[in-house]
Formats: structure tokens, sequence, C-alpha cells
């Protein structure tokens, strides 16, 4: 579908609850699929060029929600809680994802328990259908399990996964992008550095990094095994990979994840005290 044909080749409608940055992105992406979709924020205004892919643009979010088959809620943590409640009847028995960070699926369930609940994690590339979202489900029930795998699957890949999961995942994938953009970034200023035009040196930069990703995804080999193809003995790659080794790049990356992550189960652990603690 082109951006200005009308939507409708699903027969679905999906509304997209708190549609900020992910929420918008991912509205996008479902409009272009062909689902009806509908994206609610308190100033619907701010979001006025979605309309432009087709999109119901509004703040009435009992109103989206009481006509859709799938609601995805794309509010801040704090902020879904108190929207759940407020909306609970028109939620009953609908699909409801939930694309918060942090928010455990039986915090929702309580609120929605005739609701099917399902807890997600996409990240920014959704936009473009290359991002990543696994999910996960409280109850297995196969007709709606592949309802949320058709629409999650417009987003890019999709995979189901256990709940406990989903911390280590919002800050892997969910907020991968930026560490990626990073890197890419930093590639550009070397490029800048050794004197390339600064669209050049761009393009090289996240070209190798998309190229790097779809070799390896499409190889099914391990990052190392392609890596040492590129590494010559004696030759240019492997002063390059001695500096990266020496500036910690791996630790770095890997403590990255590690602190995005436990800052994921802190902000769980502080809306939600009383779950914590039966955790454990
Ligand atoms: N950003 C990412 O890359 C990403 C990726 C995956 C998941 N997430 C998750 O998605 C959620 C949102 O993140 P974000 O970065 O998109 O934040 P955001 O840009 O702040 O979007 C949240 C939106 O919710 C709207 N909102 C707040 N209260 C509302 C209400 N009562 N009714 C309707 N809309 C309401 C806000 O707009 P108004 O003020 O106009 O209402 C705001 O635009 C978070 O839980 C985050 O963990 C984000």
């Amino acid at each position: 579908m082109m951006k200005n044909d009308p939507p409708g080749s699903y027969l679905e409608t999906i509304s997209v609850i708190g549609a900020g940055t992910i929420g918008s992105a991912i509205s996008i992406s479902l409009a272009k699929a062909g689902y009806r979709v509908i994206s609610t924020r308190r100033r619907p205004d701010l979001n006025a060029g979605l309309k432009s892919y087709g999109i119901e643009v509004t703040s009435d979010n009992a109103g989206a929600v009481s006509s859709s088959d799938m609601v995805i809620l794309t509010l801040k943590p704090a902020d879904l809680v108190s929207e759940i409640r407020k909306l609970s009847n028109s939620l009953r028995g609908k699909i409801v994802v939930s694309m918060a960070a942090a928010v455990p699926m039986r915090i929702i369930h309580e609120i929605l328990p005739d609701s099917f609940i399902v807890r997600s994690m996409t990240n920014i590339a959704a936009e473009v259908n290359a991002g990543y979202t696994p999910f996960c489900v409280l109850k297995e029930d196969e007709e709606k399990i592949s309802f949320v795998r058709r629409v999650l699957g417009v987003f890019g890949e999709t995979e189901q996964v256990d709940e406990k999961y989903m911390d280590a995942l919002t800050a892997l994938s969910g907020s991968g992008p930026a560490y990626i953009l990073t890197i890419i970034e930093a590639m550009m200023y070397g490029g800048l550095k050794v004197g390339l035009p600064r669209s050049i040196a761009l393009k090289a930069s996240y070209q190798t990094v998309m190229g790097s990703a779809k070799l390896l995804a499409m190889s099914g080999d391990h990052p190392s095994a392609i890596k040492e193809k590129v590494i010559t003995p004696g030759g240019v790659t492997i002063d390059g990979i001695y500096e990266l080794e020496n500036g910690k790049i791996r630790t770095s990356i890997m403590r990255a994840i590690e602190s995005s992550t436990i800052k994921a189960r802190k902000i769980s652990k502080d809306l939600f005290p009383e779950e914590s603690r039966e955790k454990q």
C-alpha cells in the first residue's frame, strides 16, 4: 500500500493507545500493511501527520478500543495501569497487547481477567518492518496467538518467549537501536577523521552494519566465523580490532545491556513492589 492509499486490505481494526514515539511508528507500519488503525493520544493534533497514512487519530481511548479487534498499548509504564483501569469496561474480552517496559502480565490480568493479555517489546525499526518483537502470553490459545503473530510480524521478526526474558529483551533489542546508532555514528566520525566526505562516511557506516547483520542472519554462522574471514593475518583489519579490544568495546556493550536490564527490573520493582516480593 502506498502512503495515501486507503487502509483496509485486512478486515481487522487495531487501536494503538498512547501513540507517541513507538506508537506512531507501529501505527504507520500497520496502516501500510493494510490494517484499519486508530491511534490515540491526549494531544491528537501532534499526530496529525499520521492521517496521511489513512490512520484515524483521536483522543477518545474508549471509542477506539470499542471498535477494535486488537488493542496495542504504547503508554509509559507509569501511565499504563491507571489507563487500563479507566478503560477496563471497553477492554473486556479484547486481545490486549502491552508494549510497555517493565509491566508484568499478571498486573494487567488482575484488572482485565476476561481479556487475552499479551506482553511484547518491539523496537523503533518496526516502522520499516525491520524490528524484533518478542511477545509472551498468559494463556495458550492457538487462534489468538496466530492473530498476534500476524500483527506483530508486520514489525519485522517476532517470536514467542517466556516472560522472564522480557526485561533483558527490553534492554537488548528494545533499547538496542540506540546502541547500534551510537556505533554507526562513531564509525561515521572515524570516516570524517580520515577525511571522507560526510555523506559517504554515513552511508558506508550504516550499509556496513546492515550488510553484516544480513550476512549473519542469512548464513546462520557465529559472528566470530564471519569476522575471521575479514581479519587477514598482518592486514589492515587486525590493527582496528586491536584498538577496539584495547577500548574494551565488548565489555562496554555487555555492561550497557546489563545496566539497562537492571534498570528495567528496578522500574518494575518500584512500580509493583508486591509483584517483586512474590517472585522472590
Ligand atoms: N521508544 C521506543 O523505542 C520504544 C520501543 C519499545 C517499547 N517502548 C515502550 O513504549 C512505551 C512508550 O514509549 P515512547 O518512547 O513511545 O514514549 P512517548 O513518546 O512518551 O509515548 C507515550 C505517549 O502516550 C501518550 N499518552 C499519555 N497518557 C495517555 C492517555 N491517558 N491516553 C492516551 N495517550 C496517552 C502521550 O501523548 P499525550 O501526552 O499527547 O497524551 C505520549 O505521546 C513505553 O512503555 C516504552 O517502554 C518504547
